[in-house]
């Protein structure tokens, strides 16, 4: 079980927290686990992002992103490594499962390594090939374009 005795809470991230966001997402995508990402994408997107803050720092990130009339994404989803395996990851993505229930989007999909941790989200395992065209835009911005090994999950709201 996760550390229920966290203290903290999650929030619509600032423009404060940019540098936060890029310091959670770029150190895990220099292990592999996550594209790279520069200001200028984060900036773009800051209206899509959650943050969880502890300690007075943000631990962690998030963000939907609604791609079409039917789906979104769950991306950018990093926690700070002292702060693992508390809960913080799930919150994250629940709050991103909210957002997409109060804005009508009945499906939310992943492109991820870490099918345990979704699967414990309530995610299933789908085949990439099922998703529609239009979710694969930010694939064609990875070097793995064409040799994607991550596994796409799908949360049906
Ligand atoms: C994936 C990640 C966000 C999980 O965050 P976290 O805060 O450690 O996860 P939580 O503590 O909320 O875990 C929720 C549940 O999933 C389980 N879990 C967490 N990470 C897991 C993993 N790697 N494998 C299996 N189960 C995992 C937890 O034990 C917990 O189970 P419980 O509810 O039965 O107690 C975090 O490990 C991370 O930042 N990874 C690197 C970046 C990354 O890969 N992001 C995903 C990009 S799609």
């Amino acid at each position: 079980m996760s550390d229920t005795s966290l203290s903290g809470h999650i929030r619509t991230a600032t423009l404060e927290d940019v540098p936060s966001i890029l310091k959670l997402i770029n150190g895990h995508a220099k292990k592999g686990l996550m594209l790279m990402k520069s200001p200028v994408d984060i900036y773009h997107n800051i209206f899509n992002f959650v943050v969880f803050e502890t300690d007075g720092k943000v631990v962690g990130c998030s963000r939907l992103s609604v791609l079409w009339k039917d789906i979104g994404e769950v991306a950018s989803l990093a926690v700070s490594d002292n702060y693992k395996r508390r809960g913080i990851g799930k919150i994250l993505v629940n709050a991103c499962l909210d957002k997409a229930k109060t804005i009508g989007l009945p499906q939310v999909f992943t492109l991820t390594y870490q099918v345990d941790f979704f699967k414990n989200c309530g995610f299933k395992k789908v085949k990439k090939e099922t998703l529609p065209y239009k979710v694969f835009g930010d694939c064609l911005k990875c070097p793995k374009v064409e040799c994607c090994d991550e596994t796409a999950m799908l949360y049906t709201i």
